[in-house]
């Protein structure tokens, strides 16, 4: 019930934008939009570690993408969601790489 992974930030600013609509929600879109230029590549690749980190923590890996969501609150804490369900807790962390872990809820049935 934990998971965790990393990305290369490099390899997220290569991406498309086509790649953050894939695979953000409409309100993490909106999310990271708010944290401004400079921010979204940080953001998108904190996203791709959290949702990779989710699926290996739950073994959903037939989840869809948008399904998975992370978003923070007012104090900038993340929080982790599946099908608009709190399903556990995760932290991440950015620099040149972000990563990404996550502790499912004991009560946590895929
Ligand atoms: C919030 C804080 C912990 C973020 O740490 P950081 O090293 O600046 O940045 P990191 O890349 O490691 O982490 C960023 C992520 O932390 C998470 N985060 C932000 N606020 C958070 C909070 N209140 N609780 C838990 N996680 C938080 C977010 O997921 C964020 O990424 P996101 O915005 O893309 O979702 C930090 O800014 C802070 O406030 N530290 C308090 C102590 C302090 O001020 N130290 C400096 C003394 S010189």
């Amino acid at each position: 019930m934990i998971g965790t992974d990393i990305v290369c930030l490099k390899r997220i600013e290569e991406t498309s934008s086509s790649f953050a609509k894939r695979i953000l929600s409409e309100r993490e879109q909106a999310e990271m939009s708010a944290h401004g230029k400079k921010d979204e590549v940080s953001y998108l690749g904190g996203r791709w570690a959290g949702k990779e980190a989710f699926v290996k923590a739950s073994g959903l890996l037939q989840a869809k993408m948008k399904d998975i969501e992370i978003l923070n609150d007012h104090s900038g804490k993340p929080h982790l969601y599946y099908k608009g369900e709190e399903v556990g807790e995760i932290s991440i962390s950015h620099d040149d790489y972000a990563l990404a872990f996550v502790i499912l809820n004991p009560g946590f049935v895929s």
